[in-house]
């Protein structure tokens, strides 16, 4: 049964997709069987991933499997063997007003996937730079939350309103939602300032884990750029190495390794 896990902020930015999709890689390339789902309307991981065949998923995407106009077996898209993903689509944000007003709103997105489960070992969720309907969706269906955050000062207090949502989450559709860490983005050694933030950090949410820190590398710009994870655009590279770690990481918290 998949391990689900939501990758969020409500920051735009801060590197939700290009988490999601070299952790997704990653883990596939451990041979794990990984199913990544895009529940954001600007669609930038099914880009990624796919390309202009987003185009064709006008009728089979993550709004019309939460709408329950599409089957979810026929809304999956193999990417290689062992990595498939539901697209999202322009047309998700037409949809956030037809599912806020659906019955049963805030599970529509974990009953879609519920039949597929057995199917993967991962499942990860990128999701929209908003608090919106959809990010209750995906936090209803979700075991973890991942939060990639930049160590700026906004960066590190809006953390507080992740931490609210999870709450209400928790106390009204999933209980059993935990935080699996905070992954600082952008991190660059040449200032000070991003170690002083990573200490407030850590003083602000002494519960919060802070996993792999994952270094500011053009690398990972250029990679999404040409639709590559980075493990195939610079294998060798910072960046590969620190999404290596953090696969390891994940993993273990996972599978207790
Ligand atoms: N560690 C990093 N180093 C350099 N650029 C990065 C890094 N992480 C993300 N980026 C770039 O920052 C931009 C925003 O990242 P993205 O993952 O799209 O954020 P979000 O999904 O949270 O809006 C993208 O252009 C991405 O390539
Ligand atoms: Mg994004």
């Amino acid at each position: 049964m998949a391990v689900v896990i939501s990758v969020a902020n409500q920051k735009g930015g801060v590197g939700k997709t290009t988490l999601t999709l070299n952790l997704g890689y990653g883990l596939a390339r451990m041979g794990r069987k990984v199913l990544l789902i895009d529940v954001d309307p600007q669609f930038n991981l099914t880009f990624g991933l796919i390309g202009m065949e987003v185009m064709n998923h006008e009728n089979s995407n993550v709004g019309t499997i939460m709408a329950r106009e599409s089957d979810v077996n026929d809304t999956i898209v193999e990417v290689s063997e062992n990595l498939h993903i539901i697209p999202s689509h322009l047309d998700l944000s037409a949809k956030e007003i037809e599912i806020i007003n659906a019955y049963n709103r805030e599970r529509r997105l974990q009953k879609a996937i519920s039949p597929i489960l057995p199917d993967y070992d991962y499942v990860l969720i990128d999701n929209p730079p908003s608090m919106g309907i959809f990010l209750v969706n995906s936090l209803t269906a979700s075991d973890y939350v991942l939060i990639p955050l930049e160590l700026s000062y906004f960066g590190v207090i809006g953390m507080q309103l992740m931490f609210n949502l999870m709450a209400m989450i928790r106390e009204e559709t999933n209980e059993n939602l935990s935080l699996m860490g905070l992954v600082p983005n952008k991190f660059t050694r040449q200032t000070k300032v991003p170690k002083t933030r990573l200490k407030e950090l850590k003083d602000a949410y002494p519960d919060a884990p802070i996993l792999t820190t994952i270094p500011k590398a053009v690398a990972l710009e250029k990679a999404q750029g040409e639709g590559l994870s980075i493990f195939d655009y610079e294998p060798e590279g910072r960046a590969a190495k620190a999404f290596e770690k953090l696969t390891r990481e994940v993993i273990s918290i996972v599978e207790g390794e």
